[in-house]
C-alpha cells in the first residue's frame, strides 16, 4: 500500500497535476458506465457469480495456435472448465475455437462465453501491407476498409478482438515497431487511428453484426519513444510532448469508441505504463470518456516485478488492479493473487465488479450471449478467406502504399516492350518475408504473390525473365553475385529487390544500424557496374538509411513489405499501370547520428547557418534528412500556384479558407497528396518549423488544374501553452502548402486577440 501510495505521489509530481484540459488529479476508477442497453442483463449475471468467477473474467491464457496445433492444451481445457478464464489469444479457426468455446459455455456453472483476442494487424489471412506503408497512402478510406476486410476475415475465423490498431507515435526508426503504426505525425496518426478503429468495429455497424471485431487501442502510453529505440526501454517526457504529440492518436481512438485499450511495456517517466492510474483512470477513463475495459500487454504486469516497483507478483497485480489494468494477459496474476487483495482489502470489491462488468458488457455487445457460436460458422470460414475481392483490394492497396523515393531521366515506369528483364536480390522471390512481421494467419508459404511471380505476371512469356537471388539478406557471402551480374548484364533492365527479412521488424527488433543488412549495397555496386538501368524495389520495415542506394542508383521504389499482392503491385507501378502516389509519413534519416528526427522541430535559438560556426548542426552530417515527411515522386509532375486566403485576419471564432490551384504539368495522369502546414510565428512556448493541418488526395488528368481549398480552425491552431492550458495564442500564422514537408510556398496571416 506504501508503495501505491508513493508512486502515486510521484507521478502527481512528475505530470503535477496537470491534466491541461480538465484539472483532475483523482487517479481511482470511475464506477462503470451503466447507461447501456445490457445493463440488467449484466447485473443479473454478476449477481450470481462467485469472486472467483469474476476473477476468471479477468484472465486471459495464450491458446498458442502456432506452437500447438488445434488441439487443446489439456491445462487450458481445465482451466476454462473451473472458470478461471475469461478470454484467450492466439487461438483462430472455426473448429479450435468452437472447441474451447463449448467447454465454457457447457461445462462451466454459468456458461459465459469466451473472447478469443488476436493480433490482427495489416489483415487476417489476406495481407495487406504493414501499417507504417498503408499510411503512406493517405487514403483514410483505404485504411478503414483493409481493417474492415480484416475484421471480416479474422471473425470468419472464430476472432472477435483485434489487438489494433496500435497509434504509438514513431520518430526512431531503429524502434522496430515503427512498422505497426503511422508514422510520426501526431495530427494524421490521429486520423489513421479512427479509420482503422471504425474499419474494425464497423462504423455504423452494431458490434452485434457478425463481421464487427473489438478494436484495442495500443500501447497506452507513450511506447514509441523508448530511449535509443530500444524496445521496451525507459520514455522519459516532458509533459508537453507527451499531451501534444504523444497522446492525441490514443485520444482520438476513445472518440472514435475505441472498445479496448492494452497497457504499454514501457516506464513512463519512471512509472511502469501498466501501473499507471493516471493513464488508465484518469486520463482515458475520466477525462476522455473511455468506456471500455483495459488489457495488459502479455505479461506487462508480471514485469512490475523486474521493472523495479513490485517486490512480488502479488503486489504486482494489486498496483496493476488498482491503477485500472481490468485484464491479465498471460501473467496468472490476477487470477492466484486478487481474491485475498479483495480479502484484504487491497483490492475493493466494487472495483472488482466494475472491470467484470466492462468485460461482460464487450461480451454482450458482440451477442455472445444470444449465440457464443456466431463467430464460428463454417461457411463464412470457407467464403470469407482470401476472396478475389479481398485480394483485389489487397492489390490496390499495396500499390497505394508505395513511395518512389528516385526516378532519374525518368528511368520508370518500364516500357512493357522490353526484351528482357532480370529480377535480383534476396527479396525478389521470397515469400517468406515479403508480408513483414505481425502478418497474424497470413501464409508465409503460399498465398503472397512475390515480385519475380508479378513481373511474369504482369509480361507473360512475351519478355525473357531471369532470376538471381544474388544474396542472402543479412550474409558477408559474395557467392551469389557472379551469377546475378551475369543476367544483369544480359538484360534490358534490372529489379533489384532489397531490403530487410521480416523479423528485422515488429516487437523486440530494434536496430543500432539502419543500413540495407548484409552485403547488399555491394551487390547494388556490382549489379549497377553490370547495368545502368537498375530500379532498386525495397521491402523493409522501416525508413532506412539508404544514403548510399540514393548516389548510385537511378530509381528507388519503396514498397515496404506490401502483403499478399505484393508483387502484382510492384508489377502495376514498374510498368506504369499505376502512378506511385505515396508520400512518407516518416523521415528517411541519411545515418543513424541524426535519429530521432522528424519534420515537425522547433527552431532552437540558433538555426543552422552554414556561414556559422556556433549554429545547430552535426559537423559530419547535414541537420536535414534524406527523404522527408510527406515526400513521395510521381511519373508525372504538379505545380501549386495562386495560394489565397478567404481572410487575412481572422478571430478564434472565424474558420480560415486556405486555397492554392494544383496542377498536373507532366506526361502523366497521377494522383497528388497536396499537403497543408501551419507555423505559429511566436508563441508563449516555442512552436515547430511546421506543423500538419490538412491534406487532400487529388487525382489529376495530365495537364488538368483544380483549386483546392482547406479548412483551418481554432482547434488546428491550438497547442498546450505556457500554463498548460489548450488553445491558442493571437500573432502572426505561416500557412504552407506544398507535396512535402520541405515545401516553402507560403502565405500569412494573423489570429487577431
Ligand atoms: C505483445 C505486444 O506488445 C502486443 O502488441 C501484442 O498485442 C501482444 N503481445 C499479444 O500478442
Amino acid at each position: 500500500m506504501k508503495i501505491v501510495k508513493l508512486l502515486f505521489l510521484s507521478f502527481l509530481f512528475i505530470i503535477g497535476g496537470s491534466s491541461c484540459q480538465n484539472k483532475t488529479t483523482d487517479n481511482t476508477k470511475p464506477s462503470a458506465q451503466t447507461s447501456n442497453p445490457y445493463d440488467a442483463q449484466i447485473r443479473k449475471l454478476m449477481s450470481k457469480m462467485t469472486l472467483e468467477e469474476k476473477i476468471g473474467q479477468l484472465n486471459m491464457l495464450s491458446g498458442d495456435w502456432s506452437v500447438t496445433g488445434p488441439t487443446i492444451r489439456s491445462n487450458f481445457a481445465k482451466e476454462i472448465k473451473e472458470g478461471h478464464v475469461g478470454a484467450m489469444l492466439n487461438c483462430f479457426t472455426v473448429s479450435y475455437t468452437r472447441k474451447l468455446m463449448e467447454i465454457a459455455v457447457d461445462s462451466t456453472r454459468l456458461g459465459i462465453p469466451l473472447l478469443f483476442g488476436y493480433d490482427v494487424i495489416h489483415g487476417q489471412r489476406t495481407i495487406f501491407p504493414i501499417p507504417l506503408g498503408e499510411s503512406c497512402s493517405w487514403d483514410l478510406n483505404l485504411i478503414k476498409h483493409a481493417a474492415r476486410i480484416a475484421a471480416i476475415e479474422a471473425s470468419a475465423e472464430g476472432i472477435q478482438w483485434t489487438f489494433a490498431p496500435m497509434v504509438d507515435i514513431a520518430r526512431d526508426p531503429r524502434w522496430g515497431r515503427v512498422m505497426e503504426g503511422a508514422g510520426e505525425d501526431p495530427w494524421y496518426g490521429s486520423l489513421v487511428a479512427k479509420a482503422r478503429v471504425r474499419g474494425f468495429q464497423g462504423n455504423s455497424l452494431s458490434l452485434s453484426n457478425d463481421s464487427t471485431i473489438l478494436a484495442c487501442v495500443k500501447h497506452g502510453v507513450a511506447y514509441g519513444a523508448p530511449i535509443a529505440g530500444r524496445d521496451y526501454n525507459t520514455v522519459d517526457m516532458s509533459k508537453r510532448t507527451l499531451l501534444g504529440t504523444y497522446l492525441p492518436p490514443y485520444h482520438a481512438a476513445v472518440e472514435a469508441g475505441v472498445a479496448t485499450a492494452m497497457t504499454a511495456f514501457n516506464d513512463l517517466n519512471g512509472i511502469p505504463c501498466t501501473a499507471n492510474g493516471w493513464i488508465w483512470n484518469n486520463l482515458f477513463r475520466k477525462q476522455w470518456g473511455f468506456n471500455g475495459f483495459v488489457v495488459s500487454d502479455y505479461t506487462a504486469i508480471n514485469e512490475l516485478v523486474p521493472h523495479g516497483v513490485a517486490k512480488n507478483l502479488y503486489d504486482a497485480d494489486v498496483l496493476a488492479f488498482n491503477a485500472g489494468v481490468d485484464m491479465d494477459m498471460m501473467g496468472e496474476g490476477y487470477v492466484n493473487n486478487l481474491k485475498k487483495a479483495v480479502e484484504t482489502g487491497q483490492v475493493s470489491m466494487k472495483e472488482i465488479d466494475s472491470s467484470v462488468y466492462g468485460i461482460l458488457k464487450a461480451k454482450f455487445e458482440l451477442g455472445l450471449f444470444d449465440n457464443p457460436y456466431k463467430y464460428c460458422s463454417e461457411e463464412r470460414e470457407k467464403n470469407d478467406l482470401l476472396t478475389p475481392q479481398h485480394l483485389a483490394f489487397a492489390r490496390k492497396d499495396a500499390r497505394e502504399s508505395m513511395v518512389l523515393l528516385k526516378n532519374k531521366n525518368h528511368l520508370l515506369p518500364l516500357s512493357k516492350n522490353i526484351h528482357s528483364i532480370a529480377v535480383i536480390g534476396p527479396l525478389g522471390n521470397d515469400k517468406y518475408d515479403m508480408i513483414g512481421a505481425w502478418s497474424a494467419a497470413g501464409h508465409r508459404h503460399k498465398n503472397q504473390v512475390t515480385l519475380l511471380e508479378g513481373i511474369k505476371n504482369k509480361l507473360g512469356n512475351r519478355v525473357r525473365i531471369m532470376f538471381a537471388k544474388g544474396t542472402e539478406i543479412n550474409t558477408k557471402s559474395t557467392k551469389g553475385f557472379a551469377d546475378a551480374v551475369k543476367i544483369a548484364k544480359n538484360a534490358d533492365v534490372v529489379l533489384l529487390a532489397l531490403g530487410e527479412s521480416s523479423k528485422m521488424s515488429g516487437e523486440a527488433s530494434s536496430r543500432a544500424h539502419l543500413d540495407v543488412p548484409g552485403n547488399q549495397n555491394a551487390l547494388a555496386d556490382a549489379i549497377l557496374k553490370a547495368n545502368k538501368n537498375t530500379v532498386v524495389v525495397l521491402m523493409n520495415g522501416r525508413p532506412l538509411t539508404i544514403q548510399h542506394l540514393d548516389t548510385v542508383a537511378p530509381a528507388i521504389l519503396e514498397t515496404w513489405f506490401a502483403g499478399t499482392e505484393a508483387g502484382n503491385a510492384i508489377a502495376d507501378v514498374i510498368f506504369g499501370d499505376y502512378n506511385p502516389s505515396g508520400k512518407l509519413t516518416m523521415t528517411f534519416p541519411r545515418n543513424v547520428g541524426q535519429i530521432p528526427i522528424f519534420y515537425s522541430h522547433l527552431n532552437t535559438g540558433r538555426p543552422f547557418n552554414p556561414n556559422k560556426h556556433y549554429t545547430s548542426k552535426y559537423i559530419d552530417s547535414p541537420n536535414s534528412p534524406l527523404y522527408p515527411f510527406g515526400y513521395g515522386l510521381s511519373y508525372t509532375t504538379f505545380k501549386y500556384e495562386q495560394l489565397q486566403l478567404n481572410k487575412k485576419e481572422i478571430t478564434k471564432q472565424d474558420t480560415l479558407k486556405v486555397s492554392v490551384v494544383l496542377k498536373n504539368t507532366g506526361k502523366y495522369d497521377g494522383t497528388e497528396i497536396a499537403q497543408l502546414y501551419i507555423r505559429d510565428l511566436v508563441g508563449s512556448v516555442s512552436r515547430p518549423v511546421k506543423e500538419l493541418r490538412g491534406f487532400q488526395r487529388v487525382f489529376l488528368k495530365k495537364g488538368a488544374s483544380k483549386r483546392l481549398t482547406f479548412t483551418l480552425t481554432n482547434h488546428d491552431l491550438s497547442f498546450y501553452r505556457k500554463d498548460m492550458t489548450f488553445g491558442s495564442e493571437p500573432g502572426l500564422f505561416d500557412v504552407f502548402v506544398g507535396g512535402s514537408s520541405k515545401t516553402d510556398y507560403k502565405t500569412m496571416f494573423i489570429l487577431k486577440p
